[in-house]
């Protein structure tokens, strides 16, 4: 089964708009065609727009790092995802575990988002991943499980096939301490598994599961040989222009 790997850049709260605008200058010529990869950045929302005009013409996907379930209302400081899709932006990663733990996200609020941001004509990118104290009870795959079916629940088979979950354990997130290879392959494959569970395998087979925590253009390609691996979602190491272009070298 071969699924088209996707790169995601996950910059968090990190660049002003004009670094943004430096930051696309400096790479969007040299994005691998979208035949081959599917490359994307996921900006903070205050200069989507921005991003979005930068790239047209280009390669490169903009992603929302979050949003709200609902389109509009008396949601202060919340991001509509109908305002997304009016920006024509691409992907919105939700469940990040940096939303989850540091702003309270359940898994019910998650699924909500996917239905918001399906009905809205985008694509979810879902994150899921145990913490080290999970990982170290052995409790990892039932853990990240549970999320991954949590996430999914009440969508149809057709968006879930479209979408991608990203496997991001907790204790490899900005800390340099990345998976192994072996570990990545394992989990990856768990995530597919439930989907397959869930949906069947046929939708297993074209859901993408990226691998994400510490990747890097030194470590990218042993994740990327996985089988179970599609693809990775990359906070620190996709800031920099010519670091972002590197980790795309393993489409040559
Ligand atoms: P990292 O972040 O690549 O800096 O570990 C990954 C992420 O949080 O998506």
């Amino acid at each position: 089964m071969s699924r088209k790997p996707i790169i995601a850049g996950n910059w968090k709260m990190n660049k002003t708009a004009a670094e943004a605008r430096e930051f696309v200058e400096a790479v969007k010529l040299n994005i691998p065609s979208n035949e081959l990869v599917d490359t994307v950045i996921g900006s903070p929302a205050l200069f989507i727009e921005g991003m979005k005009k930068g790239v047209r013409n280009t390669e490169l996907k903009v992603a929302a790092q979050n949003c709200y379930f609902e389109d509009f209302g008396a949601f202060t400081g919340e991001n509509s995802p109908a305002t997304l899709a009016a920006l024509e932006v691409d992907y919105v990663i939700i469940g990040h575990s940096e939303r989850r733990d540091y702003f309270h996200e359940t898994d019910e609020d998650i699924n909500k988002k996917a239905h918001a941001i399906f009905k809205n004509g985008m694509t979810p990118i879902i994150c899921c991943g145990e913490s080290l104290e999970t990982y170290e009870a052995g409790k990892a795959e039932e853990f990240v499980g549970a999320q991954v079916s949590a996430a999914l629940k009440d969508l149809t088979a057709d968006q879930v096939a479209s979408l991608v979950l990203a496997y991001e354990p907790i204790w490899a997130i900005g800390t340099g301490k990345s998976a192994t290879q072996d570990d990545a392959q394992k989990m990856c494959k768990a995530v597919r598994d439930v989907v397959a569970a869930d949906f069947g395998q046929e939708v297993a087979d074209k859901v993408r599961v990226q691998y994400g925590g510490s990747v890097k253009p030194e470590n990218i390609a042993e994740y990327m040989a996985c089988p179970d691996v599609d693809g990775a979602l990359v906070g620190g190491a996709s800031l920099e222009a010519d670091s972002f272009l590197a980790l795309l070298d393993f489409v040559k």
